[in-house]
């Protein structure tokens, strides 16, 4: 009678733990990513976006650069904050655009047939993808659309979200995942110019 009383005892206490356990474990699920637009990621999502993120070269063009001895090299203060709003934009040759197109040195910026372009901020802050709900991120990346507004402009060149659409509905998740995780940076991309404003 004792021992059915001891061990009824023990499996109700491993039941508590393990109810415990579970909340503890889904609440660390739910604080990874707290978003205003119900979108969660698990710590794996956010891991494998950091991956997928860095192999795409989101970076090149995303990320300001600082110049040294060996040349270019990633801005870690101001990642993925696009083509800062204060850099001053260099006097465009346009016949040469004729038969070329540029990049600023630093690859934030470009011009060609479609006029210049600026890299957008990507990083969590408000002025970057911050508010942006995991649809609106499919939509630019899959459709090209600025903000991902199924009625807004086309993205222009040399974003290549042609190449980007082919993600997976999950890996696409995950890259979204990471970057809503980045370190916000405040920074308003300059709108892009019409060829026929390039000076
Ligand atoms: C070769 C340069 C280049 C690379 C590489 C690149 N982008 Fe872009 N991206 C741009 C440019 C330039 C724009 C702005 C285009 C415009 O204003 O129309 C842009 C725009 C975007 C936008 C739209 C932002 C908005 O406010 O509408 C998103 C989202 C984005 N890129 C995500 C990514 C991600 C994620 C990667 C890596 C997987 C990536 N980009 C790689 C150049 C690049």
């Amino acid at each position: 009678m004792k021992k059915t009383a001891l061990i009824f005892t023990s499996v109700t206490v491993l039941a508590i733990v393990a109810i415990i356990i579970s909340c503890n474990s889904s609440d660390a699920k739910e604080k990874a990513i707290p978003d205003a637009t119900g979108f969660i990621a698990t710590p794996e999502n956010v891991k494998h976006g950091e991956y997928l993120v860095t192999v795409m070269g989101c970076d090149d063009c995303h990320s300001p650069k600082t110049f040294g001895p060996r040349g270019p090299q990633l801005d870690i203060e101001r990642r993925f904050s696009g083509r800062p709003a204060a850099a001053p934009m260099p006097k465009v040759d346009t016949a040469t655009l004729k038969s070329w197109a540029l990049m600023a040195h630093d690859l934030t910026a470009a011009v060609g047939p479609w006029g210049a372009s600026f890299a957008a901020n990507i990083t969590s802050d408000a002025t970057g993808i911050g508010n942006w709900s995991l649809e609106q991120f499919k939509t630019a990346l899959r459709k090209g659309k600025y903000k991902g507004m199924e009625n807004g402009r086309d993205l222009l060149p040399p974003m290549p979200w042609m190449q980007y659409k082919n993600l997976t509905d999950e890996d696409l998740r995950d890259v979204f995942a990471f970057l809503k995780s980045t370190k916000p940076v405040e920074n308003v991309v300059p709108a892009p110019i019409p060829p026929q404003h390039l000076k």
